[in-house]
């Protein structure tokens, strides 16, 4: 290897001196078990299954071509110029080369926006069955503010049969560089806007999209990425709404999404077959393939949690991780078949299956990225006690069990330095996380259905082979009585409530009658039509929380643009008090932008409330169409002596204005009363 690499250098540096295009003679191993077969659309060529090189070098730019594919790079800065499959420019090649397939990040203080450019490119593998290119940027202190203080080594790697090629890259830090906050990681291939305008990410998430320049002769709406089309190029689309806001999907379903060339019946997939390496866990939400066209892969972003999810590095601060590898998947169909658009979506996601198959992947070449024998595995079985559900143990059906970095409970949500690992309990709560890189974790976990974060006693350290087996684990959730009455269901999103239609005016076709009905834009705006003159007011035992309760607590427009609180009450009637006793108000919020909830008990016009969250919350997934950003739990004790028989009235009043897009989403709220029996101390 190392010899192959002083040949790569040796050669390299020729081809700067002579501008001679060089061939790499590979050292000829053909190792089988590195070269995963994958079979779907894609044609064999038969030429390239004799060991022709996948790699060819000129001193401004690399090609990795395995004859199925072919991938130009820039030298050194390292950035994908050039995708050709089955005779088609993939990229825009009207962009500037620095504008077609790159990484970026966004980071402050001075909140810059940088495109990672590599300053020295090396030849990692170059093998008959696998090539494996590198580009680095280094960093050193004397470069001040003037960059992003990381190293980065972007890899790209191309195998023979391959329909795409992988990207991954590692970012660094290390011990004496400068104070950094970084809010977004991501990559970005915009493709060639005359061919690509059918988008898919989902079974039920695919269309025919506008084009860039239909949204530059629209009309921007609340905000710049919300577009009214006026007068697109393809008049069918002529009044939807454009925004690329609409196509977030949470990172657990983020495994396959991009477009097709329906003309040509080739597609563009980005695949990613593992979460292991993004920021805030499983239900995180994130953009994903939008007009341009463009596909992304967002590594980190503040997207539905705000700025307090920004990676904040102390001055010094040594840090390490491997993004990635992600998959970027080419496909074709016969121009005769009529359906082509399935057959190649369909194709992708069966791609996208191999590749979570193949994962970890054992071909990547980094140290730093441990193959599935250098990690560990953990299992167990999550049971549930609330006595007020049920007297003995259940089971935590469908629990999201994961590991990430030690932390509070809860806290997995908005950890962003290290990796999470989750899955999904099965109907007796049993789990199995496998493939984590070894490291020391909590364990923590949330249930459909259930209130509140579980997160066990221990500390996990996950060593390479471990197989650790956790006894039984039992989740106490926030409990204090039985149930007097609940709205909504405790499942950290306000789907369940009521998601008023769009306006036929702001449509974006592709929800109407769907069950993500609400990521249409405009849809905060009817809480005024629907409530004129007084707020929303829920009766317990006569509302039905699936038509009466508003998706979302906004703002109202009292004229002129100076937006309000709200204060919405929901009333219930008791039968008796119990006194003395307390009560307890179970309040948990899916969503919180720049607002403070208050609660008052039978006086709207106390002036201390009984109860506030303070202002809490920069998520924005009102105005990003969510229905969920980060999940928020107050357990609000009710004395008995502000209770009565008869009818009560618990006023929720959202106290903070000034904008459209201040409020809160409820995720369920429930009153316990106080507890049948006494507790014994
Ligand atoms: C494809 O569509 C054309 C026109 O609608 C039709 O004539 C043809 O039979 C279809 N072919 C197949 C294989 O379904
Ligand atoms: C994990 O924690 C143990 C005990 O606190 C510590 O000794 C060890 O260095 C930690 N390992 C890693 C990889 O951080
Ligand atoms: C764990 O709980 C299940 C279901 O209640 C029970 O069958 C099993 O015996 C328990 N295992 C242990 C080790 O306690
Ligand atoms: C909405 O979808 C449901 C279920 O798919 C279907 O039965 C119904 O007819 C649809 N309604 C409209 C207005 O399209
Ligand atoms: C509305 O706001 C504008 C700009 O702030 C101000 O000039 C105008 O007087 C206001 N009108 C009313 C009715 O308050
Ligand atoms: C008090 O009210 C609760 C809830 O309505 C009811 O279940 C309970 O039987 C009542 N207790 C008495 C003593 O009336
Ligand atoms: C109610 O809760 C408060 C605060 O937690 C506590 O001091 C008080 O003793 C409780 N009252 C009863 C009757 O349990
Ligand atoms: C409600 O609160 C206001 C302000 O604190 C107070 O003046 C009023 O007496 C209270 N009303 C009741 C019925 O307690
Ligand atoms: C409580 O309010 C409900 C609904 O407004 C009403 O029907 C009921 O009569 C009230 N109960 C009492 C005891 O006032």
């Amino acid at each position: 290897m190392e010899k192959m690499r002083q040949w790569g250098w040796l050669l390299g540096s020729l081809a700067a001196m002579l501008f001679l295009v060089l061939f790499f003679v590979g050292d000829g191993n053909y190792d089988e078990t590195t070269s995963p077969v994958r079979r779907s659309l894609r044609s064999i060529i038969p030429w390239q299954q004799q060991g022709v090189n996948l790699l060819t070098r000129t001193p401004k730019r690399v090609v990795l071509d395995n004859g199925i594919v072919k991938v130009v790079f820039s030298v050194p800065g390292g950035d994908v110029i050039g995708i050709q499959y089955k005779g088609l420019d993939i990229l825009e090649m009207r962009n500037e080369e620095s504008n077609r397939g790159y990484w970026d990040v966004v980071w402050s203080p001075r909140s810059i926006y940088d495109k990672i450019q590599g300053t020295k490119f090396k030849i990692i593998t170059a093998k008959p069955d696998q090539a494996e290119i590198s580009f680095v940027k280094t960093y050193d202190v004397s470069f001040g503010n003037s960059t992003v203080p990381f190293n980065v080594d972007k890899r790209y790697i191309l195998q023979r049969g391959g329909s795409g090629f992988y990207a991954y890259a590692i970012f660094e830090r290390l011990e004496g560089w400068p104070e950094a906050e970084v809010d977004q990681i991501r990559i970005v291939y915009k493709l060639q806007q005359a061919k690509f305008q059918y988008m898919a990410l989902s079974d039920t998430r695919q269309r025919i999209m506008p084009r860039a320049s239909d949204r530059d002769h629209g009309v921007k709406l609340a905000y710049p990425e919300a577009v009214l089309l006026t007068n697109p190029s393809n008049p069918d689309l002529r009044g939807e709404v454009d925004d690329k806001y609409q196509y977030s999907i949470e990172n657990k379903d983020n495994k396959v999404h991009g477009w097709i060339c329906t003309d040509q019946s080739v597609g563009f997939w980005m695949i990613t077959p593992s979460d292991e390496f993004r920021t805030c866990g499983p239900i995180k939400q994130d953009l994903t393939s939008h007009v341009g066209p463009t596909t992304l892969s967002m590594f980190v972003s503040t997207h539905y949690a705000g700025k307090q999810v920004g990676i904040k590095f102390g001055e010094g601060e040594a840090w390490k991780k491997v993004f990635g590898p992600v998959f970027v998947y080419l496909n074709s169909a016969p121009s005769s078949t009529n359906n082509s658009i399935s057959t190649l979506w369909n194709d992708a996601k069966q791609q996208m299956l191999e590749e979570v198959e193949s994962w970890p992947y054992n071909f990547t070449q980094s140290e730093d990225f441990p193959s599935s024998d250098q990690r560990g595995s953990v299992s167990g079985q999550l049971l549930i006690h609330d006595r007020y559900i049920n007297e003995s143990l259940f089971s935590a059906s469908s629990a999201y069990v994961g590991l990430a970095a030690p932390g509070e409970v809860g806290s997995w949500q908005t950890e962003n330095k290290g990796y999470q690992f989750w899955n999904q309990a099965d109907d007796e709560g049993r789990f199995i996380i496998k493939d984590v890189r070894p490291g020391n974790y909590s364990l923590y976990a949330w249930v459909p259905g259930i209130v509140g974060d579980y997160k066990y006693e221990a500390d996990i350290t996950i060593t390479p082979g471990c197989d650790i087996e956790l006894d039984n684990l039992t989740y106490e959730p926030p409990r204090n009585g039985p149930t007097l009455w609940e709205i909504g269901i405790p499942d950290r999103t306000a789907a369940e409530f009521h998601v008023p239609d769009p306006y036929p005016t702001l449509l974006n076709k592709l929800y109407r009658n769907h069950s993500e009905n609400f990521r249409q834009y405009g849809l905060w705006a009817r809480y005024e039509e629907r409530y004129p003159h007084r707020d929303l007011v829920y009766t317990v035992g006569v509302d039905d929380y699936h038509d009466d309760w508003f998706y979302a607590q906004v703002t109202r427009n009292t004229g002129n643009e100076t937006y309000v609180g709200t204060t919405w009450q929901i009333v219930f009637d008791l039968n008796n008090v119990t006194s003395p006793g307390n009560y307890t108000l179970q309040l948990a919020l899916a969503s919180a932008n720049s607002a403070e909830l208050q609660v008052r008990i039978n006086n709207q016009s106390d002036e201390q409330p009984h109860f506030s969250t303070k202002l809490i919350g920069g998520d924005n997934a009102i105005a990003r169409h969510g229905i969920h950003g980060l999940y928020w739990l107050f357990s609000v004790d009710i004395p008995s002596p502000l209770l009565k028989e008869g009818n009560n009235t618990i006023y929720l009043a959202q106290t903070r204005g000034g904008q459209t897009f201040q409020g809160v989403m409820y995720d369920y709220i429930r009153l316990e009363a106080p507890s049948s029996t006494p507790v014994v101390t």
